[in-house]
């Protein structure tokens, strides 16, 4: 018999992944926020991070840190206990195909999505704080009052905020690696034959190369929906997601929409590997308890 491991075992490994990359996901947001003319030098990645560093301090770049984990323990416990849970029914009569894998990750993500919408929320806002000017700063000081002071002043509605182009995101993100995945390793394989004049072997470093690719597809697809939902969380006007993707394609050209690619891209690989690892030591760590 199978341990069956507590849903919120994947919450955990996620928490503890998102303590490793929190800096770049606030450097991430604070590209996203900060908008420039169509002409302008837009800052990298290296200049944003030593930014906040040299303003803050390298506690700085924790700024938000409490509104990470309680995103990770929304979205991602929702997300990743739900499709285990999913993966653990299908695989009652045999083997699940990769289209329902595929089905079950895009379900889990919209549901992560939506349980981890406020926490959303509190992230972004949090961590492009220090950019605004003053008065319109949020001043939320942790995850947990930033969220009662939204419910109170912004209600459900507020709560909501950028429900649709987060949760678009978040079905995106597995679907889209996962299918170019086996795109790439596949064109690896067999496209490259005649240039190559030999066959790739499917080892390890055509697994590693074809995840890179896949996770460079993934950043690309799913950064319009990242930017435009960092946008829409931000903002306390009742301005509908297509006028801010309007004004801001006005303002600033289509170039907004893959801004804060670079520390997204960066931030991918070892998140996921950071999950994985930490996953797979907690599961060890529960049946280990188990047994005893
Ligand atoms: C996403 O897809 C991978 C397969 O590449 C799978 O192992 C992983 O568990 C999925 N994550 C979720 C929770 O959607
Ligand atoms: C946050 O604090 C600043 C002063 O430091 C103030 O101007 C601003 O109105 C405050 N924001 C909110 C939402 O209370
Ligand atoms: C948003 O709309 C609500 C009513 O739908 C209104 O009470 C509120 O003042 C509006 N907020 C802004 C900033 O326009």
């Amino acid at each position: 018999m199978a341990t069956v491991y507590p849903f919120w075992l994947g919450g955990v490994a996620a928490s503890l992944a998102s303590c490793c990359t929190h800096p770049l996901d606030l450097t991430k947001v604070r590209m996203q926020t900060i908008k420039a003319a169509p002409g302008a030098k837009l800052p990298s990645m290296f200049f944003v991070l030593r930014k906040s560093i040299v303003q803050q301090g390298l506690r700085g770049v924790y700024t938000g840190l409490t509104a990470s984990l309680l995103r990770q323990m929304s979205y991602s416990l929702v997300r990743i206990g739900t499709y285990e849970e999913l993966k653990r029914r299908l695989s009652q009569n045999g083997k699940p195909s990769s289209a329902q894998l595929l089905a079950a990750a895009s379900l889990a993500g919209g549901l992560g999505g939506v349980a981890g919408n406020p926490a959303d929320i509190l992230l972004v806002r949090m961590t492009s704080d220090v950019i605004k000017p003053q008065e319109h700063r949020f001043n939320y000081s942790n995850a947990v009052s930033g969220l009662m002071s939204l419910a109170k002043q912004e209600g459900v509605k507020g709560m909501t905020r950028g429900l649709g182009t987060n949760v678009a995101r978040a079905m995106l993100m597995n679907a889209s690696q996962v299918c170019s995945y086996d795109l790439f390793k596949s064109a690896l394989m067999h496209k490259t034959i005649p240039v190559l004049e030999y066959q790739l072997k499917d080892n390890i470093a055509l697994h590693i190369l074809s995840s890179l690719l896949a996770g460079t597809f993934a950043t690309t697809v799913c950064s319009p929906a990242d930017v435009l939902r960092t946008r829409v969380m931000t903002s306390t006007s009742n301005d509908s997601v297509f006028h801010i993707l309007q004004t801001s394609l006005q303002k600033e050209g289509p170039k907004f929409l893959f801004k804060g690619w670079t520390p997204a891209f960066f931030r991918l690989g070892p998140n996921t590997v950071l999950l994985f690892v930490f996953f797979e030591q907690l599961k060890k760590g529960w049946s280990a308890l188990q047994l005893d």
